[in-house]
């Protein structure tokens, strides 16, 4: 059966001022009434799947276990005591899984994505199954259209099942590049999900990435259980390098495959895409809380605690908080990870 595995421990920095440190993007109800973990749990209701393996900053511990709760769910919670990125946190759900399951199947999934269709998100699953069982690394293509430049792109090679080979894979490239693979029509865009066998991903890492490998075996070999939290040892965790999945792995493995998705996936990474995905009025404006505008369109706007008004503006967002406020064009809003940046070094 899959054990869905899902990453909570990003801090979702480009949608500050709303995403906090202590409260990042996953841990918040952003598109609907449920937070984006609760909603990327609850929408794996209909296939089968044992009990879910959260991975996230033991900072996160009492958020996380409490969203849980709430939705009635039971799940284990994997704690780091650091965030070290993407392919320690995933070495770390595997080789936990294969201690009780040798041959586990793992979902890899992202806590803070949208996706709208959950029956074709069902059914690529099913198809990515199929291909994990063959030892191969899936992972999930989204069709691009446009040269975005913060996703993974994978070539397609020759068709295998349900999916292709990847040919390539290339991280976050330069804006040439993405625009020279968005021409071409043989790329998709990474969806950062991804399935394998546990002990299939380990063996990539042991080839790839053998310090983290070794690292996380020996944060591993301590760990201690209480109740769902399961916590490893801090000392030889935080040795590990900090790197992504998606540089570790994915751009070096001879055993990656992509099954496309068709199912209104967004990774809702900025203020931009959150615009995008959600309902505007006749001005194209998204508006929450308390905002009064007039000749403005294609704005965001979100008041909290006061009112907000916005005149003539256009392709603005307009993020209020009780103690941040943010202004941004709407072409800019990658940037407000820079901000954050900055924020971190003054403080
Ligand atoms: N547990 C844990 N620990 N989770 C983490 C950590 C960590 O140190 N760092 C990030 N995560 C979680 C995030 O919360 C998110 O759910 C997921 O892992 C992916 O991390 P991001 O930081 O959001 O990655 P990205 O968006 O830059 O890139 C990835 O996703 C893109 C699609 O959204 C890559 O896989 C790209 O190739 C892909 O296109
Ligand atoms: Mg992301």
């Amino acid at each position: 059966m899959i054990l869905p595995v899902i990453l909570a421990g990003g801090t979702g920095s480009r949608l500050w001022p709303k995403s906090r440190a202590m409260h990042p993007k996953q841990f918040l109800k952003i598109l609907s009434d449920n937070t984006m973990l609760q909603e990327t749990l609850l929408r794996l209701d209909g296939i089968e799947y044992l009990d879910p393996l959260i991975v996230c900053n033991e900072e996160y511990r009492f958020l996380v276990a409490e969203q849980i709760r709430e939705i009635k769910l039971h799940c284990e919670i994997l704690l780091e005591p650091e965030a070290k990125n993407t392919a320690p946190a995933i070495t770390l759900a595997a080789l936990h899984a294969v201690e009780t399951n040798p041959d586990a199947i793992l979902l890899v999934l992202a806590a803070d994505h949208q996706i709208e269709n959950i029956k074709n998100f069902h059914q690529s699953i099913y198809q990515a199954e199929q291909l994990a069982r063959q030892q191969k690394l899936v992972t999930f293509g989204i069709v691009p259209h446009k040269a975005e430049t913060g996703y993974g792109y994978i070539k397609r090679g020759k068709p295998i099942e349900a999916g292709f080979l990847v040919e390539e894979f290339t991280e976050k490239p330069q804006i040439e590049k993405a625009k020279e693979f968005l021409q071409s029509g043989r790329y998709y865009w990474n969806s950062g999900m991804f399935m394998f066998r546990a002990k299939d991903l380990l063996a990539e890492i042991n080839q790839y990435s053998p310090e983290t490998l070794s690292l996380c075996e020996q944060a591993m070999e301590k760990v201690t259980q209480d109740l769902d939290f399961v916590r490893i040892q801090d000392e030889a965790f935080t040795r590990c390098p900090s790197v992504s999945i998606d540089y570790a792995v994915m751009e070096k493995t001879k055993n990656a495959v992509t099954v496309p998705l068709d199912a209104g996936w967004n990774d809702v990474g900025s203020w931009a895409a959150i615009w995008e995905v959600t309902p505007k009025d006749n001005n194209g404006n998204q508006l929450t809380g308390d905002v009064l505008v007039s000749g403005s369109s294609g704005c965001l706007i979100q008041a909290e605690d006061r009112i907000v008004s916005a005149l003539g503006l256009k392709d603005t967002v307009i993020v209020d908080t009780k103690d941040a406020l943010l202004v941004a064009h709407k072409d800019a809003v990658q940037d407000v990870k820079v901000i954050v940046e900055k924020l971190k070094q003054s403080q």
